[in-house]
């Protein structure tokens, strides 16, 4: 799932590192720590603007530049055409967008010399990983850009794709009709990076909070950073453990719920079965009991199949509390999303 390509980046007219978009994203960093992430490789070079303490001469720089291109070219089409994935000039771009994000400035004092926030030695790892084992480009620089938010993300931990912004659009649509749910107790569960907690815990009022879980604790400890880089500590809660499991003292008490479960690619699907919901259905369930009357819940699906599944399993379910269940397409008009409110 994630080595399909990166379209964000390829949507991107400039670098999401380049010169121009890089000094307010970093001026939105300032604020955060500089410490490393406990679980950061020395890969995660934007969400970590730490001190440069390395340094290389623009012809080293200029060298690695040829070797990465070189590489490039060796591969050509190859990726592309055993699974859609980057292509040649995208990955020229990612070379470019490296360079941008390692290098901080000239060494003013010494000629020819630039300041680096990694050794030139890390860089020729991390491109070969890059190409050879097919790493993620997110995983390379150690973030995501996703809404509006940079999210540290690392190995193990969900890259946050683009649709699932559409989820904090529809929160935001029912906060914005209802008081209630823009003051309430709301969850994210199976969070990853902490995204959707983020970008939620950040719609909500001043009296709102959010709890996300994940069982991963890799995840819970990114998640976590990614929270106090925003300065959320106080409105939104990581709880490591399995689904609903942390939110016993929640029960019958959120607002909202919303989750999007391991992704289980549709060419595993085989016919019109809807395989690999055994989480979601899990989550319908404990929805039930978790959310208050009138609680929003918005879940995600991997297509059309899957949605149909679910809202037939919500609304037929012998102890079925839902209502206003419907299947919301997401911006390529997937209908990847079911909605609903608990009665
Ligand atoms: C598809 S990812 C979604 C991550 C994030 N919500 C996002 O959209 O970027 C699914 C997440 O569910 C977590 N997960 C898997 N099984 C879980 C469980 N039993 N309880 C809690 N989280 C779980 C995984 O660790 C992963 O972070």
């Amino acid at each position: 799932m994630i080595l399909s390509g990166f379209p964000r980046f390829i949507r991107c007219k400039a670098s999401p590192f380049s010169p121009n978009l890089k000094q307010p994203r970093y001026k939105n960093l300032q604020f955060l720590s500089y410490s490393t992430h406990p679980h950061c490789s020395i890969s995660c070079l934007s969400t970590n603007p730490s001190k440069p303490i390395y340094s290389a001469t623009v012809s080293d720089l200029k060298k690695w530049e040829d070797w990465a291109k070189t590489l490039v070219y060796s591969v050509g089409s190859k990726f592309m055409e055993t699974d859609n994935g980057p292509e040649v000039n995208t990955l020229c771009r990612e070379i470019q967008w490296l360079l941008q994000d390692v290098v901080v400035e000239e060494d003013q004092r010494v000629e020819g010399v630039v300041k680096l926030r990694t050794e030139m030695d890390q860089l020729y790892i991390l491109w070969n990983q890059r190409i050879e084992k097919r790493r993620p480009f997110q995983y390379i620089v150690g973030c995501e850009h996703w809404r509006d938010l940079v999210l540290c993300v690392q190995d193990g931990v969900l890259i946050p794709r683009p649709e699932t912004e559409k989820i904090v659009e529809l929160v935001e649509e029912v906060v914005r009709k209802d008081e209630g749910l823009r003051e309430g107790l709301w969850s994210d569960l199976g969070t990853g990076s902490g995204a959707l907690a983020i970008a939620i815990g950040k719609v909500l009022g001043v009296g709102g909070n959010v709890i996300a879980t994940d069982l991963s604790p890799v995840a819970a400890s990114v998640a976590e950073f990614n929270v106090r880089r925003y300065g959320l500590q106080d409105k939104v809660e990581i709880r490591q453990g399995s689904w609903l499991e942390p939110l016993e003292d929640a029960k019958g008490k959120l607002a909202g719920l919303v989750s999007n479960p391991p992704y289980i690619p549709s060419g595993q699907i085989s016919g019109l079965q809807a395989e690999g919901m055994d989480d979601l259905l899990h989550l319908c369930e404990g929805a039930a009991s978790m959310l208050k009357p009138g609680g929003f819940f918005a879940f995600e699906t991997n297509g059309e199949i899957q949605s149909k599944f679910l809202v037939n399993f919500m609304l037929n379910h012998p102890k079925s509390m839902f209502q206003d269940v419907r299947i919301v397409a997401d911006f390529a008009g997937m209908k990847r999303f079911v909605t609903g409110f608990c009665q």
